[in-house]
This record gives structure tokens, sequence and C-alpha cells, in this order.
């Protein structure tokens, strides 16, 4: 790739322009949508699948998604249970892509072969991320390398953007710095974060020793600002560490407002792992924007995604700043590139870090009021 389209793709997202609109209206940004409950897998600290429920239907998935997208809604995450167990999953991303959404999945990588990859990218799928905890499976859970590393060959054509991302806990944390080196090397961008908060304590594992946590969170800070591809903004790994410290962090979630997610059965979410009743058919621009507080769950969240978002559209120049700086340092470096790394270098490009998009806008002060979310009781 030449060097001018190299820097191009550093630095561009999805769309910076529409983003920026998304935030001067009062439309949202970015929905996941659980494509299905049912999981192949059954990592200890997940609580989002559920293999007693069916696939819903193409039919109803394809309805809820023209409301998302009637809602105004640009970006798409199709997410899951295990979103590639979707018998239709090749056709959802193309109907996706039909109605004009900016499309992502999130997989475990286990059901990915190389017809699989090519029928995705033939739909449209502009982006996918592997989450990958480990070198090796264990007993918490199976997501490693040792299944992923031979199907990263499948990606050298492809025209998808690939990340990968970790999660860290007491079980995973002695092989995260493996994850991350694995994934860097190979030019892919790649993060590790700490396992959500588990505040109804449903998890099967240990969050892990806070002063170790503490120097790997660090280390990928200095990473970053290095230029390496440290898949997640600075803004965010801060958040980690004023997590682990136990230190407040100011900010107001725009989770159920600028982004938002949808069950398995139709139900509209504010976010993963806080729930509502009322089906995805019956929402408004007026429900969505009366999401847009505080929330009484905001310490201590781990919906980073959500976090992220948050603090871009609160702090737009603070976050972006310091992402630009940070990619601008990886242009040096393209100058050396080998043609392996090249390819990965296309990945980094349209892929943004934590589903945080480029957005401008203005900083409203911080609405106020919590009402109307249940933290979920049961996966
Ligand atoms: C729920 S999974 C669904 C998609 C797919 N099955 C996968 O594992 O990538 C989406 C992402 O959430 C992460 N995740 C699940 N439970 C989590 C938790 N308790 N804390 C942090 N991340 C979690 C997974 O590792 C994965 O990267
Ligand atoms: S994290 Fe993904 S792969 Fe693991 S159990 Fe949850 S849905 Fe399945
Ligand atoms: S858990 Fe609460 S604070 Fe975190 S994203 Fe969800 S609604 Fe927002």
């Amino acid at each position: 790739m030449k060097l001018l389209g190299k820097v191009r793709r550093e630095f561009s997202g999805y769309s910076i322009l529409e983003s920026g609109k998304r935030l001067l209206d009062r439309k949202p940004l970015q929905c996941s949508l659980y494509v299905t409950d049912r999981c192949n897998l059954d990592c200890a600290y997940c609580t989002e699948y559920d293999n007693s429920r069916p696939h819903p239907s193409l039919e109803d998935l394809k309805k809820w998604i023209r409301k998302i997208r009637e809602l105004g809604t640009m970006r798409i995450a199709l997410v899951g249970g295990e979103p590639l167990m979707h018998p239709n999953i090749v056709e959802l991303v193309r109907y996706c892509r039909e109605l004009g959404f900016a499309t992502s999945l999130t997989t475990n990588g286990f059901l990915l072969t190389r017809k699989l990859i090519a029928e995705l990218e033939d739909a449209g799928l502009q982006v996918m991320q592997i989450s990958v905890d480990r070198m090796t499976p264990s007993e918490i859970t199976k997501k490693s390398f040792k299944t992923i590393l031979p199907k990263l060959d499948y990606f050298r054509d492809s025209k998808i953007s690939l990340h990968i991302t970790g999660v860290i806990c007491a079980d995973t944390l002695p092989e995260s710095q493996a994850v991350l080196e694995t994934g860097l090397s190979r030019g892919i961008p790649t993060e590790v974060r700490l396992v959500h908060a588990d505040p109804l304590q449903r998890f099967r594992v240990d969050r892990g020793q806070r002063e170790e946590l503490e120097r790997f969170i660090d280390s990928m800070v200095e990473r970053k600002r290095r230029g390496e591809k440290i898949h997640t903004s600075e803004a965010i790994l801060n958040y980690q560490r004023s997590l682990l410290r136990g230190e407040d962090v100011d900010w107001t979630c725009m989770a159920g407002y600028k982004l938002f997610f949808v069950s398995a059965r139709g139900k509209f979410w504010i976010c993963s792992m806080v729930h509502t009743d009322k089906h995805i058919m019956d929402v408004t621009l007026d429900d969505l924007y009366a999401n847009y507080r505080k929330k009484s769950c905001q310490k201590g969240c781990g919906v980073y995604c959500a976090v992220s978002a948050s603090l871009l559209v609160e702090k737009p120049v603070q976050v972006l700043g310091k992402e630009i700086v940070a990619r601008a340092k990886r242009i040096p470096s393209m100058f050396r590139l080998s043609p392996d790394t090249d390819k990965a270098t296309h990945s980094a490009a349209i892929t943004n870090p934590d589903g945080a998009h480029e957005m401008n806008g203005s900083t409203k002060s911080s609405p106020s009021a919590d009402n109307g979310v249940t933290l979920r009781e049961s996966a």
C-alpha cells in the first residue's frame, strides 16, 4: 500500500463527518444487536449466553434491524452469544450493509473458516473482533491463540479489518502479556481489558492481583504512547487504572442514548448489563434521549464501549487529541513495513478503539437522575 494510503487509513474512522452529525442531532451512533443467545463455549466470566433459547428468526432480526436503522443509528455491531452460530449470519451482514449500516461482528472465532470469512467479506462486513484471552485454553476460558493463530492466515487478503480483544482476570493475567505480544507482533491492533465489575457476583472468576493488574495497564499506556497498536484509547486505559484504584471518575453514561443494545428477543437494553422490558419496535427517539443522564450503576462500570463513547462525547478534544497523537507516532514505522505487516496496517484503519468512534460535538452539561432500568439478574 502507498504511504499516503497508509496514513489516511491510520486516521480514518468509518466516517468522521457522519459521526459528528450524530452528535448534533439526537440520534444514536451505535447499536449492538444480539443475533443469538446461543454459544458454543462457556467462558466462566460470561453472563451473555443461554443455550436454552432458540436463535431468533431471520424475519424478526430483519424487522428489528430496519427499526434500528429508522432510529437513525449509524453503526451496528453483531454480537451474541456466538453470532457465527446463527445460520443466517452472512445474510444478516448483507442486510445491514444494504440498509447503510457500518457493520462489525464480534466472535470467539471457533467457527471461522476461510470460506466463511470470504462470504462475510462479500456480504460487506467491515470490522471483525476476535476475542482471545490466553495462549492455551483453560477451565475458565477456551478462547486462546492455540485455536486462532492458524486462522489468522485466512485474513491475509481480506478487506475485513481485524482486531483482537482479550479479557484479563486471575486465570488469564499470566498469559495476557503474551496475548498482547502475539497480536501486536503480527501487526494486528490488540487490547486486553479488565473483566467487568460483578455487582451481582455471577462471574466464576477472580479479578486478579491489583498491583499486577495496574502494572500491566501502565505498560499498555506506555506502549500506546509509543505508537503501538494497542486497540483502545488512553482514556479507557486510564479509566481502567482508576477502577483498580477505586478512584471516582466524572462521566455521564450515554448508554441507552448514543449507543444501545437489542437482545436476541428484540428487547431494548440500555447496555449489556442493564436491561429493560420494552420492545425495540416500540422505542422512540424521545425514549433514547431520556437515557442521557448519569446512572446509578456508573461506579465501577466495566462496559467499556459505553464508557468510551461517553467520554468521547463529553471530552472530544482531550480523548481524540491523544488518539491522534498516538496514531501519528505509527507513521514513521510505515516506512519500514514488510509486506506482511502492511496488511495489518490496513486492519488498523477503519477499526476504532473500543467501538468508540471519532465523534465531535458539544460538551453538554451532565444531566442527572436515574430511573426505569434494572440490573440484569440472569443470563
Ligand atoms: C459476550 S461476547 C459475544 C461474542 C463472542 N461470543 C465472543 O466471545 O467474542 C462479547 C465480548 O464480551 C467479552 N466479555 C464477556 N463477558 C465479559 C466480562 N465479564 N468482562 C469483560 N468482557 C467480557 C467477551 O470476551 C467478548 O470479547
Ligand atoms: S464470552 Fe462469548 S464465547 Fe464466551 S461464553 Fe460468552 S458469548 Fe460465549
Ligand atoms: S452499566 Fe450502567 S453505567 Fe455502565 S454502561 Fe450500563 S448503564 Fe451505563
